[in-house]
């Protein structure tokens, strides 16, 4: 059996594979079953900026005083559950508290934000509770019209977050920054500990009988790893802190790659909607399979074994067109 451990935000992990936020992480029992089945640690579901803000002013006139705030919680997004009970907060904390006392694995708690506001003071509780790292995902709408530094922006919520908790702290980022590779580097060098690639977020379909617009498949495909894996190979070597990668993430090989690319850790989400939590287990022995085959022994042995820096053609990474020299890369 191949050493699957590693270390991921200073934390000692007994497996690379986490449970991203959904709402899978947020039952006791889900948590328990994930422990059971292998998982390293487990990201909760995030707790969103608007509530926080909407609790601590306790009416949601106060909190719409800010205009970008309101802007960006106007956004459809799928998994936006906007709650104006104060007690959602304190249910956040009390949940954090019941799990710590139930599993050993450590639990991140997950913020979403848009802003730099006071609401960054809950963070603070979120450690007093017991979390053993934040995960902040970061959220702006890449279809505003508005001229908005959104880079700048992310970076000082960050930052400011690192002066007020001494937890780890992990940002989850989308794809669709300017400039990404920079803005990336530019988080990184607020001394967080972990850059999570990437985000999911809703994304629309139609309906060509209705004639309508619906929700596309909120669940990723087995196709969606390339994007998490190219930026992963790409920022190993040139960033300081940790990467998990996240995003397509259906089967062992697909984590070894992540792995392989220069992830510390690998987050998984849809594929246990689709096949149920014990799948860990499943995706676990894929891993040692491989890892054991090639005749090496653990994941810290692979990690980053075809980063940037490690592969022959490292130019691949940077490729974004198609051309007709294309093939002579891979000869
Ligand atoms: C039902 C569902 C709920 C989610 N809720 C959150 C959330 O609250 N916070 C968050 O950062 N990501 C959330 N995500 C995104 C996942 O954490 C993950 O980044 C995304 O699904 C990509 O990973 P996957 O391909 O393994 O599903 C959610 C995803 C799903 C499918």
């Amino acid at each position: 059996m191949a050493d699957l451990s590693t270390n991921y935000l200073g934390l000692n992990l007994k497996s690379p594979l986490i449970v991203g936020s959904c709402g899978l992480t947020s039952s006791i029992e889900n948590v328990k079953l994930m422990e059971k089945n292998g998982a390293g640690a487990v990201v909760l579901k995030s707790i969103f900026e608007e509530e926080i803000l909407l609790s601590l002013h306790k009416k949601a006139g106060d909190a719409s005083k800010d205009k970008l705030l309101y802007y960006e919680y106007s956004e459809t997004y799928d998994y936006l559950d906007v709650h104006t009970r104060n007690e959602e907060l304190e249910n956040y904390l009390g949940f954090i508290r019941e799990i710590k006392k139930e599993v050993l694995i450590p639990v991140i708690a997950s913020i979403n934000c848009v802003t730099n506001s006071e609401w960054t003071d809950f963070a603070l509780k979120i450690q007093e509770a017991g979390a053993d790292a934040l995960e902040l995902n970061l959220f702006f709408n890449p279809a505003g019209f508005q001229k908005k530094d959104v880079e700048k922006l992310s970076v000082q919520i960050v930052d400011k977050i690192m002066k007020t908790v001494t937890i780890p702290v992990s940002v989850k980022l989308s794809s669709n920054y300017s400039n990404l590779g920079h803005t990336i580097r530019e988080i990184s060098n607020t001394g967080v500990q972990g850059i999570v690639l990437f985000n999911r977020f809703f994304s629309v379909d139609f309906d060509l009988d209705k004639l309508s617009v619906i929700s596309s498949d909120i669940y990723s495909s087995p196709g969606d790893f390339t994007k998490p894996l190219r930026w992963t190979a790409l920022l190993a070597d040139n960033i300081e802190c940790n990467i998990a990668a996240s995003g397509g993430v259906h089967s062992g090989e697909t984590a070894l790659k992540q792995i392989l690319a220069g992830a510390d850790t690998v987050q998984v989400v849809s594929v246990l909607y689709k096949n149920g939590i014990d799948h860990l287990s499943i995706l676990l022995n894929e891993m040692d399979k491989w890892i054991e085959e090639k005749g090496f022994n653990s994941v810290t042995q692979i990690k980053g074994m075809m980063s940037n820096k490690n592969v022959k053609n490292p130019e691949v990474f940077e490729r974004m067109q198609f051309m007709r020299y294309y093939g002579k890369l891979f000869d």
